[in-house]
């Protein structure tokens, strides 16, 4: 067989194995790995890693926030801006927003991503209007067409859904194999602070932090929980910030329940120090849930190294800091009036490496886990993509783990006028990656056409095997013989 490409020299790394070996190509995917590979085109990848390519499984792409604003990133710049950061694969949100139907935003995503995007792409349906038809209809019909995991809101007024509406969603979810992703933070809590704080006058970005008290963390995370183990039905913690939350879902997994976390670079790499910088600067590093304390850092490092954590993901939320973003409500506006969010998609495997597997904390295993292979199982990938194994998409990233470089927001390629991380020196960069085998970033430059990514029409989780909890209450033997739905 003749081979397209080949990847020679380099040290390849999957979520379990490190090896010396050449990567074969053929028609966009691996078809070889051994010795002494040939192909008219060579990739010379001597002294570097070669890894599965990243998938960054939590950002927002030209995405409207609740409020109406939209981010600073469309499907170009946002695409073009992972790749940079060593990613082949994206899957942002969809966001169905009150008196919308499902299918009408697909369809509108669609419109976005398809004639834009430089990396393949997928998305999380974000379900804020679950009416009968979408329940019934529009959700089966959404998984259909390989849209396999919703997110749903229990905070923010306009997007939050109600318990039982949560407990509707999880059913539905449960019945096609999908999964559910919850933004948790108790909605009562973060009101009645952020009302106290306001009325004393505390208005400057750094009250954003005690606004979003751990303990709302903590409670919504805990009845999240129980709302997923009633119906048995897969669930994702995103975004946790806190021990705390990652405790609970450590001990609910140890338990069966079919629960993963999901942690960011800012709740490792910021705290709330930086949203004490003078005048307005606070607000760029405004995010929900916010950043904390250094020894909430640090707990969450110890997560993070003993596998509480599944997955690693950027939650980049592009505002730009000006009239269009984070200053949008005026140049001096109250924390409560201030876009949350932060962007960081070029940076979160740069930051992991250097600061994880370069600096000991992780392995190389580990790395490989959390920027690919684990969310594609969890999102219906693997392994097409997420892996380097015969058969897979030639999605890959082809790192120097020993280059050096600080970071600077015009270096990341996206349409933001800042990066939270401006300044830090990250060891560990990548420097070719690969799309289906296609250059999309090499030597410094954007090798791809816009809307060279293709839509990725996901399938089932990948859980089996792991024990299932059900409530006694569902159990018909211990409720009077009754079959209760699901
Ligand atoms: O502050 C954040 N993370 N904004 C994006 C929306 C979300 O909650 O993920
Ligand atoms: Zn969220
Ligand atoms: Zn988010
Ligand atoms: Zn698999």
């Amino acid at each position: 067989m003749t081979l397209d490409l080949v990847i020679k020299g380099g040290t390849v790394a999957t979520a379990s194995d490190v090896f010396a070996a050449d990567v074969g190509v053929k028609d966009g995917r691996i078809v070889a790995m051994g010795e002494s590979l040939e192909a008219p085109d060579v990739v010379d990848a001597s002294g570097k890693l070669v890894l599965p390519g990243g998938i960054e499984a939590h950002c927002h792409i030209a995405q409207e926030s609740a409020a109406g604003i939209m981010t600073a990133d469309d499907y170009y710049t946002g695409s073009v801006s992972a790749a940079f950061g060593g990613n082949s694969s994206f899957v942002p949100f969809a966001a169905q927003h009150r008196g919308m139907g499902v299918t009408q935003t697909l369809d509108l995503y669609d419109g976005r991503a398809a004639p834009n995007s430089v990396i393949d792409y997928g998305y999380h349906l974000i379900v804020a209007d679950p009416t009968e038809t979408v329940l019934k209809d529009e959700l089966p019909a959404a998984f259909a067409r390989g849209v396999t995991s919703f997110k749903v809101f229990i905070t923010y007024p306009l997007m939050k859904i109600e318990d039982r509406q949560f407990l509707d969603i999880l059913a539905v979810a449960k019945a096609h194999g999908a999964v559910t992703m919850v933004h948790a933070e108790n909605n009562g809590m973060i009101e009645w602070m952020g009302e106290q704080l306001m009325n004393a006058g505390h208005t400057a970005p750094r009250y954003h932090a005690p606004s979003h008290p751990a303990l709302a963390e903590e409670e919504a995370i805990h009845r999240a929980i129980c709302l997923a183990k009633l119906v048995d039905a897969p669930l994702v913690i995103v975004h946790v910030s806190t021990p705390e939350g990652a405790e609970i879902v450590r001990r609910a997994r140890a338990d069966g329940a079919k629960v993963w976390a999901e942690t960011c670079p800012q709740y490792l790499f910021l705290d709330k120090s930086d949203l004490d910088r003078p005048g307005m600067e606070g607000a760029k590093f405004m995010c929900s849930p916010p950043v904390r304390d250094a020894r909430t850092r640090e707990a969450l490092w110890k997560h993070l190294q003993t596998g509480t954590f599944t997955l690693w993901s950027s939650d980049h939320a592009p505002y730009r800091f000006d009239e269009t973003g984070k200053l949008s409500n005026g140049p001096d506006a109250p924390f409560k009036k201030i876009a949350n969010g932060m962007p960081g998609i070029a940076l979160r495997l740069p930051l992991l490496f250097s600061e994880g597997v370069n600096a000991g904390r992780i392995t190389l295993q580990d790395f490989v886990a959390l920027s690919a292979t684990n969310a594609a199982r969890l999102y219906g990938m693997h392994p097409k993509k997420g892996t380097i194994c015969i058969g897979a998409d030639a999605d890959i990233a082809i790192w120097d783990p020993k280059l050096t470089r600080t970071v600077t927001a015009a270096d990341q390629h996206d349409a933001m006028d800042y990066t939270p991380f401006e300044g830090m020196s990250l060891t560990g960069w990548p420097v070719t990656v690969l799309s289906r085998g296609r250059r999309i970033v090499d030597g410094g430059e954007l090798k791809a056409e816009r809307g060279s990514g293709a839509f990725i029409s996901r399938g089932l989780p990948e859980i089996a095997g792991r024990p299932g909890y059900k409530a006694p209450e569902l159990d018909p033997a211990h409720n009077f013989g009754a079959e209760i739905a699901p």
